[in-house]
């Protein structure tokens, strides 16, 4: 099977603060550090680093072209990245507090400059049994989604950063991995008493044929689907840097479920994975090897 990640890349940077920053406040940042991100670059990391052959597809400007030998450097495969001229690399302003928490500024730039052309050429080296896996950082996710799903490609959908407007998208994907914010978002429902399982059941009612992974954090994950449903706990470490660690579950939970294990074992892959991911500093520097995640398993 191939993997074809059409998402963002974005470069990250990341100013160390001493809290998150109020209305009107002025604060001295304590370091500034500048690292490859963009959800779609950091999951096509951790998806060719957990084992599988990836194609990452998306776009870039001038400055960004440092993002293509990253996912080089992990073994991801970048033809299908469009350089573009006279336009800004997505970039993030990324605030990093004592615990490793934080809060992100996205500035789309040439992630939303993706073209139905590009996406009909690059869909049309792909067909029935490889995968597509997608995120909200690049314009067009509905329309790539519905095409997959037509070729006979497994669709894997992180819906994240959340809107309303790619609600239409989930009904084209086959794994769909989210948070209890974005679940409670697709719902429409405060889920504030609601337990994790019962959040679970929630969207299943609502996508009965989809496996659904959702994280809850500090307190693991839970998967579903119409057979079976379990928590997987998360792996207790001292968190650097929470950015990407989602992005590395992700990439490992579908590694996992794409090389034949089972959900079981690729939910406990991919929390060791985030675990080892928090403990290092920045997004896509911070994912591990499969070598390293099997070693802590
Ligand atoms: O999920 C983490 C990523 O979100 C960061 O790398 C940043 O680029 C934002 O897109």
């Amino acid at each position: 099977m191939r993997v074809l990640s059409f998402g963002s890349l974005n470069i990250d940077y990341v100013y160390d603060v001493p809290h998150f920053i109020t209305r009107g406040e002025t604060m001295a940042a304590l370091a500034l550090n500048t690292y490859s991100g963009g959800k779609g670059l950091n999951q096509s990391v951790a998806l060719s680093k957990a084992g599988l052959e990836v194609f990452h597809a998306g776009a870039v400007g001038e400055e960004g072209l440092f993002l293509i030998s990253e996912l080089e450097s992990a073994g991801v495969n970048t033809k299908y990245i469009a350089r573009l001229k006279d336009i800004r690399t997505g970039h993030t302003i990324i605030q990093r507090n004592t615990d490793g928490d934080n809060c992100i500024i996205l500035f789309g730039g040439a992630n939303r400059q993706i073209t139905k052309e590009q996406i009909d050429s690059t869909l049309a080296d792909f067909s029935k049994g490889d995968a597509l896996v997608i995120q909200n950082e690049i314009n067009d996710i509905e329309y790539m989604a519905s095409r997959a799903q037509e070729l006979g490609m497994i669709v894997a959908f992180n819906p994240s950063p959340m809107e309303e407007k790619i609600i239409p998208v989930f009904k084209y994907a086959d794994y769909i991995l989210l948070n209890e914010v974005e679940a409670g978002q697709f719902l429409r429902q405060d889920i504030t008493a609601l337990s994790p399982e019962d959040i679970a059941k929630s969207l299943l009612n609502k996508l009965p044929d989809s496996k659904i992974v959702l994280t809850l954090g500090t307190n693991g994950s839970v998967y579903a689907d119409k057979n079976i449903m379990f928590r997987q706990s998360a792996v207790k470490v001292n968190a650097v840097d929470t950015t990407a660690a989602g992005d590395t579950f992700t990439g490992f939970f579908l590694s996992g479920i794409f090389g034949g294990k089972t959900p079981e074992w690729s939910m406990k892959f991919a929390s060791h994975a985030s675990a080892i991911a928090v403990t290092r500093p920045g997004a896509a520097p911070s994912v591990p090897t499969r070598e390293e995640v099997l070693a802590k398993m």
